[in-house]
Parts: structure tokens; sequence; C-alpha cells
């Protein structure tokens, strides 16, 4: 049954006054906003900062961060200056263009200043989200011989320095004894001036690491060009303006966090809400109703958390202030937008994107109508096709390869030293982008996303590659063998599952399960442990190369449960 259309709510402020319905759309008439447009030279630090600054706009709020503990904003000029502080401390300590500055640190004013300090001297930054352990944190870092690493204190015992020999200098953000360098105290002592490092757009900005169905997660360079698109998806899709708050609940070691939490935003020109601490539907109503947010970006798990959680206290808050909501990363389903509409008055905004295309591509505008269980449509620019198994389009309602016209500004630049990678993105030659997404497009364009065309694992929104879980459990002494799928989940749309083939001698399967789900927890990451294990006596394989069959294991369990 097809769930019920749900009209355009909103103006969508900027979209009408910048594009006609139906009409193509150039991306390069957007160049005229950027001051690279006239210079020829650019950087994402200036274009997110400086240029507010010089515009006038200094004394506007740009972060506004809340906590349980505190509260506190910066106002762009303070935030130029402090970044100029930071990137002041990684000049004296070497940062050169092109250099890989990883950021490790919690939801904090801190890890915006850490990596426009990095961009504004022409560094590649690297954010690593806050849970990643010992392995997760050193396979990025080694994988491109990263060279400098900001953190804090309490992060240093999953900072493996021995084993990361391509690290030059650690900082911490805390006031140490001296033992490592402290940015903070350092950038006290530095000059808030600062000779930005122009770059090209074509340059190393950002890179986060990604997990596909093999494999380690690859390094996804983006560059600085992505602000093309990124400032106006931000201005159609987000519907920014100037006094909007906005807040992404995204920690920038997602793409969602980097692009849509810290550079979209501040393109714009809009102050960003930071919420150092962890999810409740109380925590996050009053970070809605405290900062005033008008327009929120989430996702559709901590949607259904709020959905679970909501009863009796969503009504004590004043929500009066938003007006547009947002969400990214998996399905977001029919009952969930018709509990939103109810309950807030307020349709969520599906969008489509992953990190490898750098912004947004399919989204709900404001201005269009919703098709509960639909991502949207493709935005202006941008042109999708569904593709069959040799690369012929096929008809309405008929599902294959979710395929995007190449190119678009915010492509990704380069796979970390890893062409093949690349190039598998474009199977059929370098005119269509294949997500690796199924989905079928209806008469009017609406795009539905079907699944996975591989075995990639999507648990909350996080992407999960099953080979890196199977190899962690490998590394266990009762484990044989290993097989990881994603089980369907109405929480978290999927979990991760694992069949363990057990050594001889193992017999206390209970300690073993809770074992194995800790040993996966504390070396590689919490998001990548399995909630559910199960043993088995054998698992399925091809025959020739003996390769796991997770689909097998799929399939059995789809029965078995
Ligand atoms: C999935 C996140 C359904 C998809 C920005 C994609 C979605 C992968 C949606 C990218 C959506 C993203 N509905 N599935 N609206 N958005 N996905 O790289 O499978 O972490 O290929 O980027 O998430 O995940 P990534």
């Amino acid at each position: 049954m097809e769930a019920a259309i749900i009209p355009p709510q909103s103006a969508g402020y900027n979209i009408e006054t910048e594009w006609v319905e139906g009409e193509p759309f150039d991306w390069n008439t957007v160049n005229a906003r950027f001051t690279w447009n006239t210079t020829g030279k650019v950087n994402m630090a200036y274009e997110c900062i400086d240029r507010h600054v010089d515009e006038g706009n200094g004394e506007r709020i740009a972060l506004h961060y809340l906590s349980e503990e505190e509260e506190f904003t910066y106002t762009f000029s303070e935030l130029k200056r402090e970044v100029n502080r930071w990137a002041n401390v990684l000049l004296r300590y070497g940062v050169k263009k092109g250099d890989f500055v990883f950021v490790f640190l919690p939801k904090h004013p801190y890890c915006h200043i850490a990596m426009f300090a990095a961009i504004k001297i022409g560094a590649v930054v690297g954010p690593l989200f806050e849970a990643f352990m010992e392995e997760a944190v050193k396979d990025r870092i080694n994988d491109c011989e990263g060279k400098y690493l900001i953190t804090e204190d309490s992060f240093l015992d999953r900072v493996n320095r021995e084993e990361m020999p391509s690290l030059s200098t650690v900082f911490t953000i805390d006031k140490t004894d001296g033992a490592i360098p402290s940015i903070t105290s350092e950038a006290e002592k530095a000059s808030t001036e600062l000779d930005t490092v122009w770059v090209d757009l074509e340059d190393g900005l950002n890179i986060h690491y990604t997990s596909g169905s093999t494999g380690k997660p690859k390094g996804i360079i983006h560059a600085h060009r992505n602000m093309i698109q990124q400032f106006q998806t931000g201005r159609w899709v987000l519907d920014l303006k100037e006094e909007d708050v906005y807040w992404c609940t995204a920690h920038p070691g997602w793409v969602t966090g980097t692009v849509y939490g810290v550079f979209a935003p501040l393109l714009n020109g809009v102050t960003t809400v930071i919420h150092g601490g962890r999810f409740s539907a109380k925590a996050w109503y009053e970070v809605l109703e405290k900062a005033k947010v008008s327009v929120w970006y989430s996702a559709p798990t901590a949607f259904r958390m709020l959905k679970g959680q909501s009863e009796g206290i969503h009504a004590h808050y004043d929500l009066s202030s938003l007006r547009h909501i947002l969400s990214v990363g998996e399905p977001l389903n029919p009952e969930v937008i018709h509990w939103a509409y109810q309950t807030w008055g307020l349709r969520i905004h599906d969008t489509w994107w992953m990190t490898e295309t750098g912004a947004q591509l399919i989204a709900n505008l404001p201005t269009r109508p919703i098709k509960p269980g639909s991502m949207g449509k493709p935005i202006p620019g941008i042109e999708v096709e569904i593709l069959d198994e040799e690369g012929q389009p096929l008809p309405p309602q008929e599902t294959g390869h979710l395929a995007i016209r190449s190119t678009w500004p915010s492509i990704m630049k380069e796979v970390w030293k890893n062409p093949d990678k690349f190039a598998s993105y474009f199977p059929f030659g370098e005119d269509w982008y294949l997500a690796g997404d199924l989905a079928y497009v209806d008469e009017e364009g609406y795009v539905f996303f079907q699944g996975r065309s591989d075995d990639m694992i999507n648990s909350s929104g996080e992407r999960i590659g099953p080979f890196e879980v199977e190899s962690k459990l490998l590394e266990h002494p009762a484990v044989r063998e290993s097989g990881v799928i994603g089980k369907p989940d109405p929480l978290r749309g999927e979990i991760v599952k694992a069949f363990i083939v057990v050594r001889d001698g193992y017999k206390d399967r209970d300690g073993l399960m809770e074992d194995l789900r800790r040993f996966v927890k504390t070396e590689l990451a919490g998001h990548c442990a399995p909630r559910e294990i199960e043993f088995i006596d054998e698992l399925p394989k091809t025959q020739i190369s003996g390769k796991v069959l997770r689909r097998e294991l799929k399939k059995r369990d789809k029965v078995n449960s």
C-alpha cells in the first residue's frame, strides 16, 4: 500500500528564488559566491569563517555548544582568532600542505577548531569517530601514513604510538605537564594572525575511511571544490537562512558530521549547535528548546528512539523554533514520518548521499510533496538512472542499481592509494557512478531505496564492513571461522550478527558470547560488536575460493528467526 503523500508545508526559502522546478541547473552559477571565483585560489576554512568576518558578520554566533556541564558560544571573529592560533601551533610543529592531520575528539568546538586549523594551512584533515578503539585508529592512520594527531588525554590509551610509526606529533587539548604538546596551552601564546595557505580547488581537504563488503576501510579523499555543492545543498536542502539555528546530530568522524555538521552550515554563515553528551529523548528535546533550533538534521535510528521515548515528554518542551527536519543514512520508515508529522507537526525530509558523493544528491526538497518510503528526487543538477546488470536503463518501478550521471562538484577526488577501488564505482564506464545501492524510481522520478547490492552492513546509519568484523573475531583464540551479516532490526535498521565455528575445547558458550562481543568492542569499535552470535558447525562457502557465503547465512537466519 502506498502511504499518503504529505504536501509541502514550508516555503523553500532559497530554492524558490533560485531555480524553477523542471529547469536544468548549472553548478557554475554557484561559483560567483566564492572568493576563489576571482582569485583562483581557495580555502574551505576561509569560506566558512573569515569571509563572514570580512563581510561584517564577525559578531554573529558561529558555534553554540551545550552539554550537561556547560554552555558557551563562539562568534565568527572568535572562531577565526582561535583557529589562527591553533594553526600557528601546527605550523610550528612542521605541518605542511598535503600532510594528514587526524582529529580524535568528542563533539565539542575544539573538534571544529582543530579541523579548520589543519585545513587553513593546507593539510588534509582526518576526523576520527570518538568511539573508535585502538585498532580502528591504527588502521586509518597507518594506511595514509598520518603524521599528526590531535586528541585528548582520556583517549590516549587508544592511541598506540609504537604501532603507528608515521606519527611525528600527538597533541592533546588538555593542559598537560609537558609529556606531549598541549595545543590549547601553546595556542594561548600563539598569534591570532595567520597567512591562510591558499590552495587549488582540486587540492585535498578531508579524508574519511569507509567500509564496503570486502577488505579494510578505504580512505575517501575529498577536495576543496566540494564547497560548491555543500554550500548549495545547505541552501536548498537544509533550507538555511542567515537567522537559522542549525543542529546536525552526527559526529564529524562520520561524513554527515563533517559535511553537514561543520562545512555546509558555516559556509552559509549559520549558527551551528554542538551537543556534547549522549542521546536521550530528554537531553535532545532540551537542546532543541534551549538553543532554539530551527533546522535539525539527524538519522532514522535516532528518530525511532525518540519515538520510543517521547511519550508524555515532548509536550513539556517548547519546540516552536523548529521549522525544518531532515534525515539521512538509512531507510526512513513511513510510520516514523507520520508519527513526526502528528507529534511535532513537521515533515521529516529524507536525503540520500554517501561518503564518496561528498554531498546530498537525492532529497525531499521543502517545496515538494513527500511520498513516505521514498528518499525524494535527484536535486537540481543531478541525474539518476536505475541500471540493470548490463548497465542498461530500467523502466519505472523496476529495481536495479542506483546510478548517478558523473560528474558533480563534490564527488570524491580519489580513494587513497587505491585506483582500482575508485574504478570499481564505474563498472559501466565513466558516465555512471554506481552507489552499490539497489532502488527503483516511480513515474514521477521519486527514488525508493531497496537495499544494498553487496554485503555492507548499515546499523544505525553507520557503515560496517563484515570483513573487518570477521577478521577481528578470527584473532580470538576460540574462533576457528567467522561469518558476519547484517540482520534486519526494527530499531537500528540492521544489527551485526556473527556466525562462529568454535575451536575444539571451548565449552562455555554463554561466557564466550560475552567475551567475543567485548573483544570486538574494545579492540575495534562498539558499533561493530555483534549484537547477536550464533555458533555453527560449518560455514557455507564457495567451492572454488572457499569464501564465506554471507548470502547463505542471511537466508539461514531468515528461516530460523
Ligand atoms: C545508505 C552517509 C536509505 C546507503 C551519508 C548508502 C541510505 C550508504 C540513505 C552511505 C537513505 C544513505 N535511505 N539508505 N536516505 N542515505 N543510505 O557513506 O546504503 O556512511 O550507500 O554516508 O548509506 O553511507 P555513508
